[in-house]
């Protein structure tokens, strides 16, 4: 009887919460059969070789249909072998007489995209910490460990690669009992590649990782975790339903947006986006969104769903997602007016998928009308730029990626330019203000920890003290392999230092960082000009000491790249405040019979053809005075310039 009762009251709250329609279909998910988890771990470990694995053996794809790594669908993922974005996943498992339904979200390994990870962990219960059974741990398996450690989330410690002949997953095993405290019960021996372990670990997850605590006859309360705009649809947002249920054609509304629409469809990733009637507490699938106005949705990602008939102030929503630390800018620009607005807009649409990114109008610009964007490191950048080429046909103008800087202005008439205030911070080298009116500049460092064995040590703290590093502190991680932790400069750890520590330990030793500050620097402003023409670009601010060097480098790189004209170019570095040259270099004159073999001797078909390529080729050049530069030199100079 008692039973009874209960049972109707929880009917009649039901009723009265949830809309009619819903009511016929709330019934058929059981949270307590959902595992919501990541798989976290250092690059290369073999995350999205596992997804596939596990994808496989759930039966989700078919065996040896696809090709390596599924859930890395960008073109740029496939191309360089990356992960860039975290991919999400349902699939069906059977143990015993119940089927489960576990939610996987595949994340990226490098530093430069840990936003995407930490981001990642807000909608799951579970990690498995994925580690080279060859390698083992390396400095972003401490970081994510802490992640999800923070988190409170269920760690399940998985050795990969255990087909290799040079694994060692027994001292791999100890190292993690003695780094983080694990029990050599809660390993799992898988190989990835071979499929070795894969049953286990499947079990092991339904087992350990807890069902979502979710609120089903609740109102509708879902998480938004991703989103990407989707061309003429509106947006997809990748979500995880807390309370309640969301279906199609539900009115909803955003809570930190503050925007009210309606849902066109929903559906789970399978991995591709499948259309399915509703999706209940504890899934996790997505919502597309019919709603077109880029401009009002800026910060989709950490923002709360629900119901347009609950009152707001009734409502508890998520906190907003803790903004990353943005290390690296750079500008952004078109130099062709009529692409202005479709570069815009191709930003706006890519940075809904990358919400790290920070956008800031920049007009007051050389190179025309423009953006500084934010990234979180070189590589984020590089890949930012490829998107907005592949997915959008943009091709924008960059500038050198800087970090950004402080300046403490002398009290007088400086700071009202500056709004009152005394502390600026400067994004673009050329915001730089007059060396006069600084009276101190500061430049950004990081915590850099550095895990490497024993025997490369040595060339290691070489290496950092060339950086200009401080503090160092060396501890044993285990028997064989060392932790290096000390203090650099965020400029030189940008400039390819993780390559720089790679090269130098034969690929033995992993890096990772964190912000730590802001410290007093000598610093002044470098400009670049071709015949006395500035390559807007190009500016860039430096540590006094290291001009020389870095204003050699870049004179030479731009040597090598900027194709001969018919007349000599001169390249001269100057600093910027006083003009003083620093360093000088120069692109020879194409010789007089080279044009005569260009232009004298070819056929009428050869000429029209170079007149056509020439045509197309404008596009692609950029006037500096009367100096034409193809863009690609700008990409080259670039790259050669991030690294030392
Ligand atoms: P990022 O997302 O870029 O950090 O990489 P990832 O962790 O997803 O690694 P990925 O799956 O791309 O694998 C990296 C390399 O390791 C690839 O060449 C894989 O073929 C290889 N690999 C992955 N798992 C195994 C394994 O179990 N055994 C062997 N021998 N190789 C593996």
């Amino acid at each position: 009887m008692l039973f009874l009762t209960k049972v109707s009251e929880k009917v009649v709250r039901f009723i009265i919460d949830v809309p009619n329609q819903q009511l016929r279909r709330c019934c058929h998910v059981d949270a307590s059969l959902i595992r919501n988890f990541a798989i976290i771990a250092h690059v290369d470990h073999g995350k999205s070789t596992l997804a596939d694995r596990l994808l496989e053996e759930t039966g989700t794809i078919k065996r040896g249909v696809h090709g390596e790594r599924l859930l890395d669908n960008l073109e740029v993922e496939k191309q360089r072998g990356i992960t860039v974005k975290s991919q999400t996943a349902t699939m069906r498992h059977k143990m015993g007489k119940r089927e489960y339904t576990l939610n996987l979200i595949d994340t990226p390994g490098h530093i430069d995209f840990n936003f995407e990870v930490s981001r990642s962990l807000s909608a799951i219960q579970a990690v498995l910490l994925l580690v080279d059974a060859n390698e083992g741990i390396q400095a972003q398996t401490i970081g994510n460990f802490f992640l999800a450690f923070e988190r409170n989330l269920v760690i399940i410690p998985t050795l990969n690669k255990i087909d290799l002949k040079t694994a060692i997953p027994d001292l791999v095993t100890k190292q993690m009992k003695e780094v983080f405290g694990m029990r050599d019960d809660e390993f799992i021996r898988v190989s990835a590649k071979a499929g070795t372990g894969i049953q286990e670990l499947l079990d092991a997850i339904v087992e350990r990782v807890p069902p979502p605590q979710v609120k089903r006859l609740e109102p509708l309360k879902a998480l938004v975790f991703d989103s990407q705009f989707v061309g003429g649809k509106g947006y997809r947002c990748s979500v995880f339903i807390h309370a309640g249920v969301l279906s199609k054609n539900q009115d909803v509304q955003l809570y930190n947006s503050e925007i009210s629409c309606q849902v066109r469809e929903v559906g789970l990733f399978s991995p591709d986006p499948k259309e399915c009637e509703q999706l209940e507490a504890g899934q996790v699938g997505y919502a597309l969104l019919n709603h077109k106005k880029l401009e009002d949705v800026k910060h989709l990602v950490g923002d709360t769903l629900f119901h347009k008939d609950t009152k707001r102030d009734s409502f508890e929503a998520y906190s907003k997602v803790a903004t990353p630390q943005r290390m690296v800018f750079a500008g952004v620009f078109t130099d062709q007016l009529s692409e202005l607005d479709s570069l815009s807009s191709a930003i706006e649409k890519l940075c809904l998928n990358d919400s790290s990114v920070l956008v800031a109008k920049d007009s007051n610009h050389a190179l025309g009308q423009g953006w500084r964007l934010g990234f979180l490191g070189v590589l984020h950048m590089e890949i930012f730029m490829q998107r907005l080429e592949q997915e959008f046909g943009a091709s924008p103008v960059v500038t050198l990626p800087s970090v950004p800087y402080r300046v403490k202005l002398k009290y007088d008439k400086q700071i009202k330019e500056h709004r009152g205030q005394q502390v600026i911070e400067i994004r673009s080298p050329l915001k730089l203000p007059y060396h006069l009116h600084v009276d101190k500049y500061y430049e950004p460092f990081v915590q850099a920890t550095i895990i490497s064995p024993m025997e490369h040590l040595d060339t290691i703290l070489n290496l950092v003290s060339m950086r200009r590093s401080s503090g160092e502190n060396v501890s044993s991680i285990t028997d064989t392999r060392y932790m290096i932790t000390c203090k650099m400069p965020l400029a030189e750890v940008i400039t390819d230092f993780n390559d720089a520590l790679k090269r130098a330990t034969s690929g033995l030793a992993s890096f990772d960082y964190e912000d730590c500050g802001f410290e007093e620097a000598d610093l002044v402003r470098i400009d670049f000009l071709l015949n006395k023409h500035m390559i807007d670009e190009f500016s860039m601010i430096c540590q006094r000491e290291m001009m020389h060097s870095k204003c050699r480098h870049m004179i030479d790189r731009l040597a090598e790249h900027i194709p001969k004209q018919q007349f000599e170019i001169k390249i001269q570095a100057v600093i910027s405040d006083t003009s003083t040259v620093v360093a000088k270099g120069k692109v020879n004159a194409l010789r007089k019979d080279v044009f005569r073999k260009l232009h004298g001797s070819i056929g009428v078909e050869r000429r029209s053809a170079l007149l056509k390529a020439q045509a197309d080729g404008k596009k692609r050049l950029r006037m500096v005075g009367n100096i034409q530069i193809p863009k690609k030199v700008f990409v080259q100079v670039m790259k050669a310039a991030t690294s030392k």
